[in-house]
């Protein structure tokens, strides 16, 4: 496994790489949720390449990125276990060097949910991706159905921009009690983990109830608050019953939909979904 920090040295080791060329992209502090991604690459690639770099500018609050958990020895040691050929991690500098001046702006699908509570998050997320993407030239990226708009975003961006990049979702992965696997989840205390399987009850729930022939959204809406107020932990950022394609909120769910939350469990921020239909 080649561990590249710049993007001529990632650049050069991908020169003649195998095709298909399959990223995974993270932030690090790796967790099965982000190995699935790598083995969906592996499966599926002749050449697999990693990128681990925790992003300043999709952060709005500096000390949530300051606590961002970090572990690169055992980020590197699991993914060579996984067959990685192309590791990059790239420094602050060679992401963002002085003078650096050039910004995506995505559109629509990047303004509610998180784009509400996260202002300037998707326009990081995505001005990283495409310089990531820029300098892996990957045909294929694998992306966590966990962060559903993320994806979209990306996707959305990857076609607007013509970046012949494949934009592929993969499955949520879970705890045996169904909560998201989640960098995050290293901050909760013994009483906020009990309390965090709450996000995925809310969102079985909502499909229990849709599948029961529930079409009022605001109800399904309601039944998932009332869930999460039932503890005393949790404090609702947003539940969304959505729909997939656009994210705009439902009146009726006679479409695809993403059922989706953020959900604070003390001072950890968690978000989940599922999608009906
Ligand atoms: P990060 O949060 O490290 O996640 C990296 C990838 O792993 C994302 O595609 C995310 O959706 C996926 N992932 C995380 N938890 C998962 C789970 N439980 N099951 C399946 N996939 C999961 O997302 C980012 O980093 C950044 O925004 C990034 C795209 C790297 C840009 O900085």
């Amino acid at each position: 496994m080649q561990v590249c920090t710049t993007i001529a040295d990632a650049r050069k080791a991908l020169e003649g790489a195998e095709h298909p060329i399959g990223a995974v992209l993270t932030m690090g502090a790796l967790h099965e949720g982000h190995l699935t991604l790598v083995r969906k690459a592996r499966e599926e690639c002749g050449t697999v390449v990693a990128s681990i770099y925790v992003n300043p500018t999709q952060f709005g609050d500096q000390s949530d990125l300051a606590a961002y958990p970090r572990g690169i020895q055992e980020d590197l040691c699991v993914l060579r276990e996984e067959g990685v050929d192309v590791v990059f991690i790239p420094t602050d500098a060679e992401m963002y060097p002085p003078g650096f001046d050039t910004w995506v702006e995505p559109g629509k699908v990047a303004e509610p949910l998180e784009g509400v509570h996260r202002p300037g998050h998707f326009k990081g997320v995505c001005t990283v991706v495409l310089k990531l993407f820029n300098t892996l030239r990957p045909d294929k990226s694998y992306f966590g159905q966990k962060d559903a708009q993320q994806i979209m975003v990306i996707r959305q961006m990857a076609e607007d921009l013509a970046l012949g990049v494949d934009v592929i979702a993969v499955p949520t992965t879970r705890e045996r009690d169904g909560l998201a696997l989640s960098s995050r989840n290293a901050k909760l205390d013994f009483a906020e983990r009990q309390t965090a399987p709450v996000l995925y009850r809310a969102l079985c729930l909502a499909q229990e109830l849709a599948l029961r022939g529930q079409r009022d959204a605001e109800i399904v809406r309601t039944a998932m608050r009332e869930c999460i107020s039932g503890e005393s932990l949790a404090s609702i950022d947003y539940v969304s019953v959505a729909d997939a394609k656009t994210l705009e909120e439902l009146t009726t769910i006679d479409t695809p939909a993403l059922v989706s939350i953020a959900v604070s469990i003390g001072t950890t921020r968690l978000i989940d979904n599922v999608l009906l239909g």
